[in-house]
């Protein structure tokens, strides 16, 4: 079950307080595992898109670093794929299942410090990590460290949340109050997520073009959206939209990658390479 986080949750402006509230949610709510896999079709494209669009640019036997990891759901393929999987992620719950698939590495850590030598992968995964992070400057650190540890010519892939994707699925089937609360609008304008109407610790919602910039910063460039615009109705519709996956899914390739539509997928994947 999921557990709705509220403003008496979290000191809702500290890193500190969102990473508590990380842990509780991960660790005792919610079951990150089953998320891509049996919980909404939403989920089921989100792995199917996220998985064509990395494998196609990894060369064999790569070594990848799958940073804020969670359960192993992307490591997994990775490894059955061949490449050389480490799997990193700060909710020891999640570790321990992880580990249990028994066909990579994985450990408790946190994206803003990782515990591997400059160079040491091919690609580095950060699909979790950005959107619980509520500074720029903790963001610029988790995606200068993916950076540091992928070798010059490797790849960082990372993942975000659209903030107008956010604001809808917050009112799909409810009407928005008139006039917005200032927690809404600063979503809005600013991306900074308050815990007071959605579920799950997020912490910055990024626009494509904001997430591009924040890349750029870090010398990394394309984006698209994963799921496409039907991914917002599918989640609502959780695992009975099953019949809709391949439309959707003829959709979401065709206008993923298209600025002004992308921002409608669930989930923003942006990749560049490092120089
Ligand atoms: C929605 S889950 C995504 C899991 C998986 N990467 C996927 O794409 O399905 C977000 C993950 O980010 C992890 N995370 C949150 N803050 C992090 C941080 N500072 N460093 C590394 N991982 C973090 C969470 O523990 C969680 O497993």
């Amino acid at each position: 079950m999921d557990k709705v986080m509220n403003g008496d949750d979290v000191d809702d402006h500290g890193q500190g307080g969102i990473d508590a509230a990380i842990q509780d949610y991960y660790g005792a709510w919610f079951d990150e595992g089953s998320r891509l896999t049996t919980r909404s079709t939403a989920g089921k494209i989100e792995l199917l898109r996220t998985r064509e669009i990395i494998a196609e640019r990894l060369v064999p036997e790569s070594r990848v670093a799958d940073v804020g990891g969670g359960t192993g759901v992307h490591s997994e393929w990775l490894a059955a794929a061949g490449h050389r999987v480490r799997l990193l992620d700060p909710v020891p719950v999640q570790v321990e299942r992880a580990a249990e698939i028994g066909t990579f590495r994985a450990e408790v850590g946190d994206a803003r410090e990782l515990p591997w030598p400059d160079g040491d992968v091919d690609a580095a995964l950060l699909l979790g990590p950005l959107y619980h992070l509520a500074s720029a400057e903790d963001r610029h650190r988790a995606l200068a460290e993916a950076a540091r540890v992928t070798r010059p010519g490797g790849l960082v892939f990372a993942a975000a949340i659209p903030r107008i994707v956010a604001f809808a699925s917050a009112w799909l089937g409810d009407e928005a109050p008139d006039p917005l609360p200032p927690s809404m609008i600063e979503l809005l304008e600013r991306g900074t997520f308050r815990f007071d109407h959605i579920r799950s610790p997020g912490a910055h919602f990024h626009t494509a073009e904001e997430l591009i910039k924040e890349l750029e910063s870090a010398g990394l460039v394309e984006c698209e959206g994963l799921e496409g615009p039907a991914g917002p109705a599918l989640e609502v519709r959780g695992s009975e939209g099953d019949d809709l996956l391949e439309p959707a899914l003829t959709i979401a390739r065709r206008f993923g990658p298209v600025p002004g539509v992308r921002d409608l997928s669930n989930h923003l994947l942006a990749w560049g390479r490092v120089g």
